[in-house]
């Protein structure tokens, strides 16, 4: 069943019902100020720290669900409601919400009365901006009452919910016209503030949250707007909020615009306030507000928006037989990598902005999704990461990007992390061919006084990897490696205790974590990655370091056959008993995922043919309709020496969900086996254009990818198997994007950015005749033809660049050609 529909021309996704499965939501805002916004309105916004200068307050998890926004209430003669239906609930005569690029437009019908309210971050702007347009589509005259409504929270958003002692008594505002002030603190120790405005008089307003819902209602029915009218509440304490009241006369036709705008503004120390020294200083609040005060600047401002995703997506376009497939690729699909990129782990409505920092592997990972569209934000970011790095190639697993430093409470030790900062610099070398990153002096543990060029930092990755191996060479599992729930030294059977920081005082001799343990996964995440640090170093002219790199490589290519072959698959690691984990010879959890699809892409045991059956024991094992599971069969029972993995219920996440980041490996390694049928297949069981239809079950967004889907084996702990099937959790924030991203676009399409130039190697479905695509590409731009006259998956039978024919199939790199014409034959 379906919620709405795509609306490719315009970019947005219609929501033609409220009530759809679970609340769905967009981002606005780019740079400082971001807004979460849902089809109902609800949601909340920040500036840069969605815990630390959390500006609108929202209550996660709540009953019902989607709490807390910013809220316009009609009253029309008693009859109350929301042009976004909720909190309010009215049945609307009409109702739709468009999701687009960075704005989101709601309208509500109810009796005549049509209220359409657009909401978007202007660029370069800290506010949000909202346009509401009122039409009496009626006959006669209509006289309503309007309420906005925004919720302060008290700036850090973890003591906003946890010291209620404090925070009930220091709220504070102003009020100056039509615009409501926030103030809390401003006096003392911040020297920001933020402001809710509109532009036009107002009959009244509240600034105290229960004068204007009472204590006993709530946002479903406020008092005020029950009442017809604001109480003009001045907030002491207690809940600051902001709300305008207004009366409304419109004749038949007549149209009525309003802008609001949902401001923060920092000031400095010594102009914070007027000459009476308690005022605030409002120059810059001004500024802001007549930056949008009437519809025209707000047109402009929309078309400046409209301009800035027409430029980020029309870097790689396509056109192929399935319009879902140009639908993900061509704008939802990379509109989520922007955000992913923005907000990383941070902010959503299962991420509570409160929790983490930036994560070492999952922001190295985002670069790969996002690099092509802002190569100069990924340099800035790589450079950030890289900076956490320790001197011997660990890593701080997490950083705050308030600081930029390592998080020393969770500290390092994750075994795949260094790996990820060879993948993001090779990624960003591949598109822009800056080689000059790699002489960029980068310190460790953020010193500069110990600083390296990023060439080194690669190269201790690098040897992170070669100086922790194990009893059968392949590399420790330290804490944990890609999978967090995969702990082999860090279990307990203390209630509480972290599964990834927890040391055991087993281990705690060793340097915290076993010394028997080793990760299958890391070892072919690094024969997947490695090379391309030989190719650097090769590039650069190093090919002593380059051979003494390959040999490290082919080593562990041979340890892996040697130890961690299973006959059909590859094993998943050795616990700290020694003893094989994902593998036949275990009685659950007989084969995972994860390192399946790195070993294929790097040739491990391809002449056995271990590529082939491989995909085929994967095929059988792990896909399902809805996507392949991470590892079955799953845990029935609690394996302590696993750590956090059989902790979940069957079927969800890390046991046996369909994790749908490690999806994307595998459907890369099948395109990259020539398998172009099987990829397709395991692209178009996730991709969320394709789970639209099933939106009853999958009941997150059709536009953009979770973490998790309910795999094949959920509810069967409650002897219901398939409850929960398809389920789709977590959505919007996951390094599902950026792999999807390169699946769908390098692996499949097989345009993929190679050092010397662009690559082109697709591995499609046989069915297609062929595509065409457009890619921006070091400053030239290649218009692409992939034609399939024998329908094949995959194999380039000819390359033709501007005419002439070429080998192979990279298009070599011509400094000062402007466009290449390329056309590119299967068969
Ligand atoms: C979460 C984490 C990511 C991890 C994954 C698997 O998505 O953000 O770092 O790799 O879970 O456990
Ligand atoms: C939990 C989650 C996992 C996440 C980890 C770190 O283990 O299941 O997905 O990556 O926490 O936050």
């Amino acid at each position: 069943m379906k919620f709405g529909f795509f609306d490719d021309a315009n970019r947005e996704y219609v929501i033609t019902t409220p009530r759809t499965p679970y609340p769905w939501i967009n981002y606005l805002g780019t740079q400082g100020f971001f807004s979460l916004i849902s089809n109902t309105a609800g949601g909340y916004s920040f500036y840069k720290d969605a815990r630390l200068r959390r500006i609108t307050r929202y209550r996660y998890n709540n009953v019902p669900i989607d709490m807390g926004g910013r809220y316009f209430y009609i009253n029309d003669n008693g009859t109350i409601w929301n042009p976004g239906w909720s909190p309010v609930k009215t049945e609307l005569d009409e109702y739709e919400c468009r999701h687009g690029m960075g704005y989101t437009k709601i309208t509500g019908k109810k009796n005549d009365l049509k209220v359409n309210v657009t909401f978007f971050v202007p660029q370069d702007y800290d506010g949000e901006v909202q346009q509401v347009v009122l039409t009496n589509e009626g006959s006669s005259e209509k006289t309503f009452s309007l309420f906005s409504f925004a919720e302060w929270c008290l700036w850090d958003a973890q003591d906003d919910s946890n010291n209620f002692q404090r925070n009930f008594s220091t709220g504070r505002v102003e009020v100056d016209g039509s615009v409501l002030y926030h103030k809390t603190e401003y006096r003392d120790r911040r020297d920001h503030f933020a402001f809710y405005s509109v532009n036009d008089t107002i009959d009244g307003y509240d600034t105290d949250r229960d004068s204007f819902i009472g204590l006993y209602n709530g946002f479903n029915n406020p008092e005020a707007v029950l009442a017809g009218k604001a109480t003009n509440s001045f907030a002491d304490g207690w809940a600051p909020i902001a709300s305008h009241y207004k009366k409304i006369t419109l004749k038949p036709g007549e149209v009525k615009t309003l802008v609001f705008i949902l401001g923060y503004v920092e000031m400095p120390v010594d102009q914070k306030f007027e000459a009476d020294g308690k005022t605030i200083n409002k120059v810059k609040a001004k500024a802001m507000i007549d930056k949008y005060s009437t519809p025209e600047k707000f047109e402009a401002g929309m078309k400046e928006l409209k301009a800035y995703w027409d430029k980020l997506l029309g870097i790689f376009t396509v056109t192929t037989p399935d319009d879902k497939v140009d639908r993900m690729v061509n704008i939802w699909n990379q509109y989520q990598c922007m955000v992913t990129f923005n907000l990383s782990r941070s902010a959503s409505y299962f991420e509570s902005g409160i929790g983490r920092g930036m994560g070492f592997r999952d922001s190295n990972q985002d670069v790969l999704g996002f690099v092509h569209q802002i190569p100069d934000r990924a340099k800035e970011r790589i450079i950030d990461i890289a900076s956490t790095q320790f001197p011997d190639g660990g890593c701080y697993h997490q950083y705050q990007p308030l600081t930029k430093k390592g998080n020393s409470d969770i500290g390092g030790d994750f075994s795949d992390d260094p790996l990820w900062l060879i993948l993001s610099v090779s990624a960003y070398i591949k598109e822009t061919g800056d080689w000059g990153l790699l002489d960029e002096m980068i310190p460790y543990d953020n010193d500069m006084s110990i600083a390296q060029p990023m060439l080194e930092h690669l190269k201790v990755s690098f040897y992170h990897i070669v100086n922790n191996l194990g009893p059968h060479g392949l590399p420790l599992a330290m804490r944990a490696d890609w999978n967090d729930c995969i702990n082999l030294s860090c279990y307990s059977d203390t209630p509480g205790e972290s599964f990834q920081t927890y040391t055991n005082p087993k281990f705690a001799a060793e340097g915290g974590y076993s010394k028997i343990a080793e990760s299958v996964m890391v070892a072919t995440l690094f024969t997947y990655a490695g090379p391309n640090y030989v190719e650097i170093l090769k590039h650069l002219g190093k090919d002593d370091e380059a051979a003494k790199a390959q040999a490290e490589i082919d080593k562990m290519k041979k340890n892996i056959m040697e130890s961690a072959w299973d006959g059909d698959w590859f094993l998943r690691a050795y616990d700290a008993n020694g003893e094989k984990m994902g593998s036949k010879e275990c009685e659950e959890g007989k084969i995972f995922i994860e390192p399946q699809g790195f070993a294929i892409m790097s040739d491990v045991g391809k002449d056995q043919g271990a590529d082939l059956k491989t995909l085929a024991a994967i095929d059988e094992r792990l896909n399902t309709k809805y996507g392949l599971v991470l590892n079955n069969p799953a845990y029935t029972k609690y394996y302590i020496q696993y750590g956090e993995i059989s902790t979940y219920p069957g079927g969800y996440k890390e046991n046996a969900g369909i994790f749908t980041h490690n999806n994307a490996w595998i459907i890369c390694a099948a395109a990259y086996a020539g398998q172009g049928d099987q990829a397709f297949k395991y692209y178009s069981e996730i991709a969320p254009a394709f789970t639209e239809e099933t939106s009853d079950i999958h009941k997150t967004e059709p536009y953009v990818y979770g973490q998790m889907i309910g795999g094949k084996d959920a509810g069967s702990d409650i002897g219901q198997t398939g409850k929960n099937f398809g389920q789709g959790k977590n959505s919007w924030l996951t390094g599902t994007a950026a792999w999807n991203m390169v699946a769908i676009s390098q692996y499949i399409l097989g345009v993929q950015p190679d050092f010397d130039g662009l690559k082109v190697d697709p591995s499609i479905p046989h069915e297609w005749d062929g595509f065409t695509a457009t890619r921006q590409f070091r400053g030239a731009n290649y218009n692409i033809t992939v034609k399939n006259p024998n329908h094949v998956c995959k194999g380039v039978k000819s390359l033709e660049v501007n005419g002439k024919a070429i080998d192979g199939c990279v298009i070599p790199y011509e400094a000062g050609t402007k466009e290449f014409n390329v056309v590119v034959t299967l068969g």
